[in-house]
């Protein structure tokens, strides 16, 4: 294993009340590196989430953080959600200064009040929040509230930081912003980040890489059986810095051939025929 790979899964396994939900995961990215993974809804994206973040065990397999068994939640992994990360009855500035209260900052474990208080406002400029740090919640729109949600998590500076559907409730032209807004943080700040969606237009456009969990591929049994697995892992060859290349032919072919591989209970396409050419993958 490289010294680089922040998260090393290998051959994990993981059912539920007898059903196999996600089968042989492996899994390896490098520091610096902006994963989207992209699956049919109910294949077990949430599912990787909280194995990454001990909140549940595998049935089978390692998953390693910095080569260490990642036991449970800790300041190491970094959680954002679609809806509910910020305490209502907390002010933004409150809401961003709570991690640092319990868990310190990076290079100081108990930290002054003034001291957080520094570094949350610094978190809240780089989201540009600054001028919301005295609101509740309840007063910023959905969209600030994400980035708030963000801040909150950057501030005890994880290894990596994971995303579940995070813009999934954002009207669409908010959306659009918050990509780009990310991936412009991402570059700026050499985050590492592993982004769950269910869009397929959204996980090709944000990140680095991108990754497709699916149950419909050819294993010899029934599909509803099987569990999910890694069925594309390639590099994204641009970085994005704005929505033009929506529009543009490769970025469209690239989500049909995505939709056709990973989407498509039809295809049953084989192991061996899976698009795994990032230079991270490998199949144990
Ligand atoms: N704690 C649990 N107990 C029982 N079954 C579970 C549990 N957690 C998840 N499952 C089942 O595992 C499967 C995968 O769920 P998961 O939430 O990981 O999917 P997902 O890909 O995140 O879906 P979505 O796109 O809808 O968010 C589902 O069939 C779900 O019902
Ligand atoms: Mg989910």
């Amino acid at each position: 294993m490289s010294k680089n790979h922040i998260l090393h899964l290998e051959d994990v396994y993981k059912g539920y009340a007898g059903k196999n939900v996600l089968k042989n995961i492996d899994l390896a990215i490098s520091e610096g590196e902006f994963c989207s993974v992209v699956g049919p809804s109910g294949c077990g994206k949430s599912t990787l989430l909280r194995l990454i973040l001990g909140q549940d065990l595998p049935d089978k397999g390692k998953v390693l953080l910095d080569g260490k068994a990642v036991g449970l939640p800790d300041k190491r992994r970094g959680v954002v959600y679609q809806k509910y990360s910020l305490f209502p009855n907390l002010t933004v500035l409150e809401n961003v200064m709570l991690g640092p209260k319990y868990l310190g900052l990076p290079n100081n474990t108990s930290p002054s009040v003034s001291e957080i208080k520094e570094a949350a406002m610094y978190y809240l400029k780089r989201v540009r929040l600054e001028n919301a740090a005295h609101k509740f919640p309840h007063e910023l729109s959905g969209g600030m509230q994400q980035r708030a949600a963000i801040a909150q998590t950057l501030i005890v500076q994880p290894k990596i930081l994971l995303m579940d559907e995070p813009f999934g409730a954002l009207d669409p032209d908010t959306r659009e912003e918050l990509q780009v807004f990310l991936l412009e943080l991402w570059e700026a700040m050499g985050l590492t980040v592993l982004f769950v969606t269910h869009s397929l237009e959204e996980a090709c456009f944000v990140g680095s890489r991108l990754l497709a969990l699916s149950q419909y591929y050819n294993s010899g049994v029934d599909f509803q059986s099987h569990g999910a697995t890694i069925v594309e892992d390639h590099p994204l060859e641009r970085v994005a810095h704005s929505t033009e290349i929506k529009h543009n032919a490769h970025f469209q072919a690239l989500i049909s051939d995505v939709r056709a591989k990973a989407f498509n209970p039809e295809l049953n396409q084989f192991v061996k025929d899976f698009n795994l050419n990032h230079q991270d993958s490998f199949r144990t």
